[in-house]
């Protein structure tokens, strides 16, 4: 009672938990001794050797240890096939070259396994000592062939038309048993579908009618409890389309489905739909009720000078001629000078009064910038100039500050023009007074001195006269200072 409940228990754990309860309600029967296995279900392959793995341990002085296994079949009785106690093996005759132990390691090895010895192997151990313990477990033994590789057959192999033809894929399988086929599209499981059928074995897959969403890379998976093959891909080849039509151009302004282009410019356009096998194009001018055919092929060059009309229909056919279907798209080609007229609109885009107001602005910037610059750079420049020379020559070297008194004005006056904004205006670092050259010539510049002659040497008037003292001059310098 307790034993049977110990000999059959659902896993391992199950049965060390059974084994718990018993040694709790019949103390002794179970207690000491434990038979685990670390699978109840085993798969061999046949011609190969099977080991039988079984570990037992016990708590209790034994005196003899007896190893038994049996074997049953479903609905035969279990057989004897060979036992032990202590070291020596006794084996059932039939089987003696088949079945190997070697107590007191209660494993079994099967060699060679054949298909006849699938089943359940039954595994019995009893411990005498004070009183007799005994325990068991059942292996399940699978006998397969491995899985060779597979191979995949599409029906018709040239082909099917969408949504007319139908495609059969077949796998065949040169060897192995227990074969559970799977079928994968892109290395993913096929997404069976209502246009997707299996034969009972699920090596064949029909699909019917075919579509532009079967087209894929097609495998057969086989498996078998133990070895699994793929076969190499196939893509059954399945004609569709067009699909998508679409015209488009290198150049030019696409709105919709006209296109507008510059006068003088060629445009090619490029007639494009998506089908299998590729489409044949035809490139179609329609002009009032009448059109023609001008050119077949994927691309079409409009050189717009040789366009008589400034707005032309055109239409592009894509016609795929296994499926028989076409389809078909128009646009309008209009010829435009449009590159002039953005040049005009550009220039218009400013308005006079615009144009009138920068310039004065320009020019009101332009003059207070001179008249500050004048005002003070220079003179400093001057001043520094000076220095060496005799002070008796010049009473002073003074700003222009634009008042009538000429007396105050004496001096050395300068006027620079430089030839561009963004140069950095670069004053003589020295001048000579004695020479009349200058070297560092970069600017444009006059120098002006205003000298008062005394009038005691010279002559009763006060008299102003100016030395230009040239200084590389190459603009056009016009003296500002007006002496009084
Ligand atoms: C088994 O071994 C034990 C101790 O090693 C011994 O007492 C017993 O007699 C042996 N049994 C047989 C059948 O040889
Ligand atoms: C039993 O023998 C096998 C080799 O035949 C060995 O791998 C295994 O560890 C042994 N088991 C025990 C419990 O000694
Ligand atoms: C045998 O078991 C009984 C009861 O389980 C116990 O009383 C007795 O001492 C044991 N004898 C030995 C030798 O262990
Ligand atoms: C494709 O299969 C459908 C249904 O199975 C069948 O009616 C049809 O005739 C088949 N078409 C071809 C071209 O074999
Ligand atoms: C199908 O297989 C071909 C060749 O192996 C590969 O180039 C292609 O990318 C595959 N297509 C998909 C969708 O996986
Ligand atoms: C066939 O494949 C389907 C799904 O792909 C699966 O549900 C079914 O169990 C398979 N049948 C067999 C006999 O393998
Ligand atoms: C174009 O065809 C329509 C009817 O087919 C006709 O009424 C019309 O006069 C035709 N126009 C030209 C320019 O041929
Ligand atoms: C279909 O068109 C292709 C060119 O795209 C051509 O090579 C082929 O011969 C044509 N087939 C038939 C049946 O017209």
């Amino acid at each position: 009672m307790g034993q049977d409940a110990c000999m059959e228990p659902l896993s391992s754990m199950v049965g060390t938990f059974l084994c718990k309860i018993c040694f709790l309600l019949i103390a002794g029967v179970c207690s000491g001794l434990k038979v685990t296995v670390p699978s109840h279900t085993v798969h061999g392959i046949r011609g190969q050797a099977l080991y039988l793995p079984v570990h037992y341990g016990f708590h209790t002085a034994a005196s003899d240890i007896q190893i038994i296994w049996l074997f049953e079949r479903s609905h035969t009785m279990p057989k004897y096939l060979l036992g032990s106690v202590n070291e020596s093996v006794v084996p059932d005759l039939e089987y003696q070259h088949k079945f190997t132990m070697m107590p007191p390691n209660a494993s079994l090895l099967i060699n060679p396994l054949q298909f006849s010895d699938e089943g359940n192997y039954i595994v019995k151990v009893n411990i005498q000592g004070n009183g007799t313990l005994s325990s068991s477990q059942k292996i399940q033994v699978t006998v397969d062939d491995p899985v060779m590789k597979p191979v995949v057959q599409s029906h018709p192999a040239s082909g099917a038309v969408e949504y007319v033809g139908n495609i059969t894929l077949t796998c065949q399988v040169p060897g192995g048993t227990r074969l559970v086929y799977q079928w994968r599209k892109n290395g993913k499981p096929v997404c069976i579908n209502s246009s997707h059928s299996l034969s009972p074995e699920n090596n064949t897959l029909w699909i019917a009618p075919v579509t532009k969403e079967d087209i894929g890379n097609y495998s057969c998976l086989v498996s078998n409890p133990v070895s699994e093959e793929e076969s190499d891909i196939i893509t059954p080849t399945i004609y569709y389309g067009p699909y998508g039509l679409q015209v488009n151009s290198d150049k030019g302004l696409k709105v919709g489905e006209v296109f507008t282009v510059d006068l003088g410019e060629a445009i090619l356009f490029d007639c494009s739909a998506d089908s299998y096998p590729p489409n044949t194009y035809s490139w179609i001018r329609r002009s009032d009720n009448t059109t023609h055919v001008i050119k077949h092929g994927p691309r079409l060059e409009v050189a717009s000078e040789k366009v008589a009309q400034k707005t032309t229909d055109y239409m592009c056919c894509a016609y795929n001629n296994i499926t028989g279907r076409r389809d078909e798209t128009r646009f309008t080609v209009i010829i435009t000078s449009i590159g002039l007229e953005k040049l005009a609109q550009k220039g218009k885009s400013l308005s006079p009064l615009a144009s009138i107001t920068g310039i004065s602005v320009f020019l009101i910037v332009s003059m207070c910038l001179l008249f500050l610059w004048k005002k003070y750079q220079p003179c400093k420049a001057i001043r520094q100039k000076l220095k060496g020379r005799p002070e008796s020559e010049y009473r002073k070297a003074q700003t222009f500050s634009g008042h009538e008194d000429a007396l105050g004005d004496f001096g050395i006056y300068e006027f620079v023009a430089f030839p561009d904004a963004s140069g950095v205006p670069r004053m003589p670092s020295r001048s000579a007074p004695a020479s009349d050259a200058v070297t560092g010539q970069d600017f444009l510049g006059t120098i002006y001195e205003v000298i008062q002659h005394i009038p005691a040497q010279q002559q009763e008037s006060r008299d102003v006269s100016l030395r230009n003292l040239h200084l590389g001059m190459k603009g056009s310098v016009r003296p500002v200072l007006k002496p009084s």
